[in-house]
């Protein structure tokens, strides 16, 4: 029986969207959210369950190994979600050495730290890895990426996740550390940091800023509703089968530039604006360079095996999404100031 759970990274967008899930469900686990509070880690997206009894917020670094290990020795906790990670690809093309730090050797500390606590006696313990599906590279226009497809990065981003994957499994194998994987395809919804293609579009909507699209905006992307994670990683926490990886997707690819048109015809009907206005935005700029075509997720094994099926459809996660972030401009206004102005001016100042 698992009774304290450390989640990583839990005030990142997708982190505390899980960490909300087990703190409101799971009322007998106490549920512990370690972060190192980065430019991406904001409490306020917690603010309606901070003062919850099952939950405490830790403020680590998960490259600093002895706090980590000292916080493993004082909560020793039985469960480990990891998502604390650098998660941008323009960033990693920027400051790749920085993504190894947390998404490699952060890692190898967790693995370790869960390893020492738990000194082989494995019983109701579990680490699960949270990945993503820009380990398997790029596909072209037909095909979907399985459990089974090879592995092969592109960008340091999901060369340093590949690299921290390879590492959970070697773990399993040759220290038996009881684990289980998850690759998601890309989240949207409440709490996005705007420096992604959605949260990014949504405030250059409000604002009636350019659109910025890279390249002939073909490339494709496979879209989730960031709950459904959630939902999926509970699943896979509690019914995966240990050593095993799972591909988390809803079978929803979009190209980007379709995407951005939808999103530009939802927020015009909710803005007012007359049809047509915000697709005007829309504005092609420099390629990303090694810009990964396609992704796809076949989602077969964790809906054949765990019954996971997504509760949205695309059109209704945008919807609640756009609605979210009308109603929390403040939230917008505060993420957006500040350190953002300098980022999004040296990342687009080409265009
Ligand atoms: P995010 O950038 O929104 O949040 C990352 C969180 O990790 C932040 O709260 C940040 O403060 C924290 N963090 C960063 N470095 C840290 C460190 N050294 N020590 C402790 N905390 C640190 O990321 P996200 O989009 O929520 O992604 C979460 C996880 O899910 C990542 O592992 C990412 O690779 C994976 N993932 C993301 C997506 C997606 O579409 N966003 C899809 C699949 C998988
Ligand atoms: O596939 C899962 C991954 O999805 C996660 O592992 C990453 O953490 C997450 O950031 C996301 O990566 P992407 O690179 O796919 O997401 P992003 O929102 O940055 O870009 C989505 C697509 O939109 C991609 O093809 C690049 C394009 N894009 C992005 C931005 C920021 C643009 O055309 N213009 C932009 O300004």
């Amino acid at each position: 029986m698992l009774k304290t759970v450390l989640i990583t990274g839990g005030a990142g967008f997708i982190g505390s969207h899980v960490v909300r899930e087990f703190v409101l469900k799971y009322p007998q686990y106490q549920i512990i959210n370690l972060d190192a509070l980065t430019y991406a880690g904001n409490l306020e997206n917690l603010k309606d369950i901070q003062d919850s009894p099952n939950y405490t917020f830790i403020k680590a670094d998960i490259t600093d190994a002895v706090h980590i290990r000292t916080i493993f020795e004082q909560y020793k906790p039985d469960g480990v979600i990891h998502l604390a990670a650098e998660s941008h690809v323009d960033r990693s093309i920027s400051n790749p050495l920085e993504f190894v730090m947390t998404n490699v050797i952060g890692t190898v500390n967790l693995l370790n730290a869960a390893k020492e606590i738990w000194e082989t006696n494995y019983e109701g313990k579990r680490f699960h890895h949270i990945s993503t599906d820009e380990v398997y590279g790029t596909l072209g226009e037909s095909g979907l990426f399985t459990e089974d497809t090879s592995y092969d990065p592109h960008s340091p981003y999901s060369a340093s996740k590949a690299s921290s994957d390879h590492f959970v499994r070697a773990y399993y194998d040759t220290y038996e550390l009881p684990i289980v994987l998850t690759n998601c395809s890309n989240n949207y919804g409440p709490n996005h940091f705007p420096e992604k293609l959605i949260p990014l579009c949504i405030h250059n909507i409000i604002h009636k800023k350019p659109l910025p699209i890279y390249g002939d905006g073909k490339y494709t992307r496979d879209w989730l509703y960031v709950i459904d994670h959630a939902k999926a990683i509970d699943l896979v926490f509690h019914k995966g089968k240990v050593g095993d990886s799972y591909n988390v997707g809803g079978f929803n690819e979009w190209k980007n530039i379709d995407l951005v048109k939808e999103l530009c015809k939802q927020m015009d009907e909710k803005l007012g604006r007359q049809s047509g206005e915000s697709a005007q935005l829309i504005t092609f700029v420099k390629d990303r360079p090694g810009h990964d075509l396609r992704y796809a997720i076949d989602a077969t094994k964790i809906n054949k095996e765990l019954g996971y099926v997504p509760s949205v459809t695309f059109e209704e996660g945008l919807s609640k999404t756009i609605d979210w972030f009308l109603e929390n401009e403040d939230w917008l206004n505060n993420v957006t100031s500040g350190d953002y102005q300098s980022y999004y001016k040296k990342q687009y100042r080409d265009s």
